[in-house]
């Protein structure tokens, strides 16, 4: 089977974390790197958070490295709670067995593009994306495919105009969405569709190995967060739509579109504009809209079922 090469840039975030440990199990793709980015909590967090995950997930192999610690302008977002303290949950963890890789995140990025074939899944605020974009002029056009979670076309979670991936860096999301290469956005719309409930956490608790326990651990403080702001623990898996579009390519029905974002604005900061117009059916920027989550959270248990204790 060929495999997809897969570099994924991330703030680690407890989505973040169940879409790179489906990632790191999965035989179709070859990941060959993680970077983090300034989001959910800040890069030094978002860094260890990644290290954290790939050291559990037993891939010492796969280098992680440390992107942008600050958005391209103006404010600086705080710290969200949302995934607790620590952006996992606020578990125990030992010192991970990973170290962080001295590489620039975004320099990291390029050389992993220079070395062949590549598709970006990114599941955090778009600023190393941005950034590579600027530093290295024409790359886009040497990514095979770049997998966004973010955006939303209705409602947003931050606000109620901007989800919270554009939200925290929206001139970076604007650069991305304007360059010229074959995106595939996964908005709001789209991932609220995709949950675990009670059942799943009980799976993976019974499963009986330290990911297993360690991924419903994660999930319960997720699962109390949503039941807070949405009245359901039923837990949302934004980022894993991003890894699942790999996997599973038919099982997302997806719609050709042009995308803008709103950097300006009193309340509509951060927005995005999915243009679904008919004269954008053909495009190479698509946005996922339909998925089935019985489909998506069997293949999730059945990954995840792989890691040994
Ligand atoms: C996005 O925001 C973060 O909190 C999640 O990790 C996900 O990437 C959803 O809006
Ligand atoms: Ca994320």
């Amino acid at each position: 089977m060929a495999r997809t090469r897969v570099l994924i840039d991330t703030d680690p975030g407890v989505d973040d974390a169940v879409a790179l440990l489906l990632a790191l199990a999965s035989p179709e793709l070859d990941v060959v790197g993680v970077v983090a980015v300034n989001g959910n909590v800040s890069l030094d967090k978002t860094a260890l958070n990644a290290r954290r995950i790939v050291a559990l997930a037993g891939r010492d192999d796969v280098p992680v490295c440390a992107g942008c610690a600050r958005p391209l302008s103006e404010p600086v977002i705080e710290d969200s709670l949302v995934h607790g303290h620590d952006g996992l949950g606020d578990l125990e963890w030992n010192d991970p067995a990973v170290a962080l890789d001295a590489r620039d995140g975004v320099d990291f990025i390029a050389e992993m593009i220079d070395q062949g074939p590549l598709t970006i899944v990114a599941i955090g605020p778009l600023t190393n994306l941005a950034v590579l974009l600027q530093r290295y002029p024409g790359i886009e056009g040497r990514v095979e495919h770049v997998v966004i979670m973010g955006g939303a076309s209705l409602q947003g979670n931050v606000t109620p105009a901007a989800e919270f991936n554009i939200w925290a860096d929206p001139e970076a999301a604007r650069v991305v969405f304007d360059a010229n290469w074959r995106i595939t956005l996964m908005p709001l719309d789209l991932t609220h569709q995709a949950f675990l409930d009670d059942d799943d956490l009980a799976y993976f608790s019974d499963l009986g190995t330290e990911v297993g326990r360690r991924t419903a651990a994660m999930l319960e403080p997720y699962a109390q967060f949503h039941e807070r702001w949405y009245g359901t623990r039923d837990v949302i898996m934004h980022d894993a739509m991003a890894v699942y579009e790999l996997l599973d390519p038919h099982a997302i029905t997806k719609q050709g579109v042009r995308l803008a974002v709103e950097v300006g604005g009193v309340h509509s900061r951060g927005a995005t504009f999915i243009d679904r117009r008919r004269e954008h059916a053909q495009s190479e920027v698509r946005v996922g809209v339909r998925v089935d989550n019985d489909r998506f959270r069997s293949l999730l248990r059945q990954r995840l079922a792989t890691y040994a204790d």
